[in-house]
């Protein structure tokens, strides 16, 4: 495999305490060899060797004792734990309450929580926790800002040290379901649900089995053509239904415990049911029927829109793409069908309204999609700390019912009571030896499965956590750290694109500005900005996509004075000199965003250098350079941004700033 090396983030364990007793690990009712059990306990002991310099024995005597319990009366996947001067009892129903307990009581030792201070009572808020690798079979990975694959190299599949430790990472947070490869299937992984590679599949299934975690994979809805050579891939097409059948009965042979398919489909050129004028439902439901016998689930994405737009079509808006294709067929989605959902109507830009699909569904399962690979959002170069943006899609009232009318209620499977649900997140990893390219963005890895097993944390809370975890440091530095990530996403926001708007970014890049390169194009990007304003007009008088949603919220997104200002341009058209709440015209409000967003952005980088002395010298070199790029980046949008609608609209910055 390529990388040699890598670190160990969060689990580095650095030592907390002098006291290196040894521990002695009892189980009752479960036994050491469960396999996510005997994981649970060596990493226990991982844990204790780097925080005490203490081991696991046998012997009784002058130990402290590590007593799991059966304990059927707490939730799946659910643990407590309690400490006392002697040892701590952690108690779970499964395994995987076993593991996470150990996790959660190796946080509070690195936290430095006396023994006898452990108490923790913890239940998952969703069901399903997921990561999405957009991994492609070639080792290169679609979106990825931090090296390669670790799964994939010259259209095969590698398992290592390396693919353990990543399951050692992934449960420590809690995920419990990974899509190894890329929505969008081509070449050879076609081929992963064939002979070809099922061996080297169960091999990495077999790893995550170890951590609780079920393996799934994208797959091709072509698949009966490329694979099958059949004349076509029609989901209602009796020869089709039956190939998908016996491949899915090949496919649960091969790989006992395999999790099911995510499909990406009619979207961006790939395959899919509008072919032959079936709907997204018929594909999904054929799917499902096919992997229910084994107890498989079908992840249907709905990321599906037009992305041949002519931009002189003011009508077309892909805002409404999801919510028009699927909304309809809402409660003719099979029980083993859960839609996955992005937070946004667009695609994962730095502020967008909430998707109206989310809660807009009333009887069909829904998985939120959320992406930490930064792709529009500063590509892992730019510290953008994306806990508090989840948070917000999390806490929105949809109003979709008289109670448990959030996003959170919706994905827990609160809302309906349904037990499939839950949250994905397309995966900022790679084979760089830091994991994330920018060893701040593992911030965010953290941070999605933390939130995703407990919507409750605030984004505080888990930066702390996550800062505590991975660097020694002092309390006066850690806050400063912490600080820094809770500011970045909010000053990303300021230098890049304004109020909602989006876009703006170097065309299939999307890293860096460029105003119009995406205003002429054929994706459904439009700005709009002409000499007397900006903003895509939403409303009623416009694509109506405000009306997509439930009382009050549409109202308040139709009506530009009720509109949330952070929205404003996202749902209308707006006069430079109109009058912000804070009495800033918009055009004032862009220039003023912009210089002070390029000014934090400086101030970030000073930060970090205040911490050099605190933080291992190497860690430090490689994320200072990063914050150089940063602040480059945070000048160029700046100055073109400014530049730009100082040109359309030729009014001056009251400030007098130099504008170009
Ligand atoms: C974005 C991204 C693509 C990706 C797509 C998706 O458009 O730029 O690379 O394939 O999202 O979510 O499917």
């Amino acid at each position: 495999m390529k990388a040699q090396k890598w670190s160990q983030m969060w689990l580095g364990y650095h030592r907390v305490s002098k006291d290196n007793k040894n521990w002695k690990v009892i189980c009752n009712d479960f036994s050491k060899e469960d396999r996510v059990v005997n994981s649970a306990i060596a990493e226990f002991a991982k844990g204790i060797k780097g925080y005490f310099g203490a081991g696991i024995t046998e012997d009784d005597g002058d130990v402290y004792v590590l007593e799991i319990i059966k304990d059927t009366s707490i939730a799946n996947e659910g643990y407590s734990i309690k400490g006392e001067k002697s040892g701590v009892t952690l108690r779970a129903s499964d395994e995987n309450g076993v593991i996470y307990g150990v996790f959660a009581i190796l946080r509070k030792l690195g936290a430095r929580i006396r023994l006898e201070d452990i108490c923790e009572k913890a239940a998952p808020s969703n069901p399903l926790r997921m990561m999405n690798h957009w991994d492609n079979m070639d080792g290169s990975i679609e979106r990825g800002y931090s090296g390669e694959s670790f799964f994939f190299e010259n259209d095969d599949m590698y398992v290592d040290e390396r693919t353990v430790d990543y399951a050692r990472f992934m449960a420590s947070v809690g995920i419990n379901g990974i899509v190894i490869n890329n929505v969008n299937v081509k070449g050879a992984a076609t081929y992963l649900i064939t002979d070809r590679f099922f061996d080297k599949v169960k091999e990495l299934q077999d790893i995550f089995a170890d951590y609780g975690i079920k393996l799934y994979l994208s797959i091709n809805f072509a698949a009966p053509i490329e694979l099958g050579g059949l004349e076509v891939c029609d989901p209602l097409d009796e020869g089709v239904i039956a190939w998908w059948q016996a491949k899915s009965k090949e496919v649960f042979e091969k790989l006992p415990g395999f999790g099911g398919y995510l499909v990406k489909a009619d979207s961006e050129g790939r395959p899919g049911p509008f072919t032959y004028g079936r709907t997204q439902a018929d594909g999904a439901n054929m799917l499902a029927d096919a992997v229910a016998p084994y107890g498989g689930i079908i992840i249907w994405r709905c990321f599906v829109y037009n992305c041949t737009q002519d931009w002189r079509d003011y009508k077309t808006d892909r805002a409404r793409a999801g919510y028009d294709y699927f909304k309809d067929f809402d409660g003719e989605y099979h029980d083993n069908v859960i839609l996955q959902i992005k937070n946004g109507p667009m695609d994962f830009q730095i502020r967008e309204p909430i998707s109206p699909l989310l809660g807009g569904l009333t009887k069909t399962n829904q998985l939120l999609e959320v992406q930490i690979a930064q792709e529009y959002t500063g590509h892992q170069i730019d510290l953008c700390y994306l806990i508090p943006m989840f948070k917000e899609v999390l806490d929105f009232r949809t109003y979709c019912s008289e109670e448990n009318d959030t996003v959170a209620d919706i994905v827990s499977g609160r809302t309906m009571g349904n037990k499939l649900a839950g949250m994905a997140a397309v995966i900022n990893t790679g084979n760089d030896f830091n994991w994330t390219g920018n060893d701040l963005a593992a911030a965010n890895l953290y941070g999605f499965g933390r939130l995703a097993y407990n919507t409750e944390l605030s984004s505080e809370e888990i930066a702390r956590e996550w800062v505590a975890l991975t660097f020694d440091m002092d309390k006066a530095s850690e806050d400063k750290l912490t600080d820094m990530l809770l500011k970045s996403r909010e000053i990303y926001e300021k230098y890049t694109s304004p109020l909602g708007i989006g876009w703006m970014v170097t065309p299939h890049v999307h890293y860096g500005p460029s105003v119009d390169g995406y205003e002429y194009s054929r994706w459904g990007t439009y700005h709009r900005a002409d000499h007397k304003g900006i903003g895509v007009d939403r409303s009623d008088k416009g694509t109506g996509y405000a009306q997509q949603y439930y009382e009050p919220n549409a109202s308040a997104y139709n009506d530009p004075e009720k509109c949330p200002e952070e929205l404003l341009l996202f749902f209308h058209h707006i006069p430079y000199t109109w009058k912000l709440k804070s009495g800033q015209t918009l055009i004032q409000y862009i220039y003023d965003s912009h210089f002070e967003g390029e000014a934090e952005a400086e101030q970030l980088a000073a930060d970090w250098n205040s911490l050099k002395d605190v933080v291992d010298s190497e860690v430090f070199a490689r994320v200072a350079e990063r914050f150089e790029l940063q602040v480059a980046n945070a000048k160029e949008w700046r100055d073109q941004v400014n530049s730009y609608f100082f040109r359309k609209s030729d009014i001056a910055d009251e400030k007098g700033r130099k504008i170009y």
